[in-house]
């Protein structure tokens, strides 16, 4: 079965050609990091109009990529929240176009439930595992059963970690996104230079929160004053990045052993950090349990994901109809 995946949730305009839910075909990602980055965060008008000029081309050459004709085609997966509603609406207007022109199935598909399950494209994961999926928008635990059965755990209370990361190379005018500067800058710094707090939820709880280290480095860039720590620019990010990864392994490896499943994937845009997959591993292997993690283009939105989530929906034989719209909000 052939399954093309289309994805304009946020900012990246995607579509991807998977095989029979395994052999990736084509995944073409256009990126409009150069576009937001000016404004150091996404542009929701722009982001619409962004797509509205790359659909097309980009569904057009993952076609041409996989080598395939739209006739071939035997379903289409398209985002269909969570996310931007004119950056969604865009997405779901074309597949739902491609669907009408050339009588093929179409399933909306949840950008989250897509996340949970993109380390499936590079290898089979065996359920349960517990998921932490760490993006821009959204920071979760859920223990994923199987295909379509997923159990919420723990999420933030406030900021999502993508965006705690996205705020501070803001502050530091380190340009957008934030997260994948951030993590090539502490590469060469000591993460030990600055003691940044690490938030504490009660007890038994699996919850994050990341409005806190944002405000302790708003505060220590302010009374350090720019001159001293333009210097130490490299410590800083490694200090804070040590600080997003602690508080993001400590509850995930918490809530594994609270339910007793040895395997924990990673997930989201998040999940590309170094140091996160590195001392997940490190910390949940001294305590037997493994770590998944998937390829960082894996981890970032792609329509691979998306053509998986949809493909999976597919075959247990659900369809949707013309309908559907789009819903920022959706949740899992
Ligand atoms: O999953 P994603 O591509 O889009 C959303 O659904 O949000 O995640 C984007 C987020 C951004 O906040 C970005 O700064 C962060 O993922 N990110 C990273 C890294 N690469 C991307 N954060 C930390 N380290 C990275 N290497
Ligand atoms: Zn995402």
């Amino acid at each position: 079965m052939l399954v093309l995946g289309v994805e304009t949730s946020c900012d990246d305009t995607a579509a991807a050609v998977l095989l029979d839910g395994r052999t990736i075909l084509a995944n073409i990602v256009s990126s409009q990091d150069q576009i937001h980055g000016p404004y150091g965060g996404v542009v929701p008008e722009l982001a619409s109009r962004q797509h509205i000029k790359n659909i097309v081309p980009i569904v057009d050459g993952a076609l041409d990529k996989a080598n395939v004709s739209v006739q071939d085609i035997d379903g289409i997966a398209v985002t269909r929240g969570p996310g931007l509603v004119g950056s969604l609406l865009v997405g779901l207007s074309l597949a739902k176009g491609m669907a009408f022109r050339w009588t093929i199935p179409f399933v909306g598909v949840n950008h989250l439930e897509a996340h949970l399950l993109a380390i499936q494209l590079e290898q089979d994961v065996p359920f349960p595992y517990i998921a932490l999926l760490a993006s821009g928008g959204h920071t979760l635990l859920y223990c994923v059963k199987n295909f379509g059965n997923y159990v919420f755990l723990g999420g933030t209370r406030d900021d999502a970690a993508g965006e705690a990361f996205d705020k501070v190379a803001k502050m530091m005018g380190l340009g957008y996104p934030g997260g994948r500067v951030i993590d090539n800058l502490a590469k060469s710094g000591d993460r030990r230079a600055i003691r940044f707090p690490r938030a504490r939820l009660k007890k038994g709880s699996f919850d994050f929160s990341f409005s806190g280290i944002k405000t302790a480095v708003w505060h220590y860039l302010k009374s350090t004053g720019e001159e001293a720590w333009k210097n130490k620019v490299p410590d800083v990010a490694a200090s804070f990045q040590e600080a997003v990864v602690d508080m993001l392994v400590q509850p995930t490896i918490r809530v594994a052993e609270a339910n007793d499943v040895r395997r924990i994937v990673l997930a989201g845009g998040v999940a590309a950090n170094s140091r996160l997959r590195e001392k997940m591993k490190e910390e949940a292997e001294a305590k037997k349990i493994q770590v998944y993690v998937p390829a960082p283009k894996f981890c970032t939105d792609n329509g691979a994901m998306i053509a998986l989530t949809g493909y999976h929906r597919l075959i247990r034989g659900q369809r949707d109809d013309f309908r559907l719209n789009a819903d920022a909000d959706l949740t899992l």
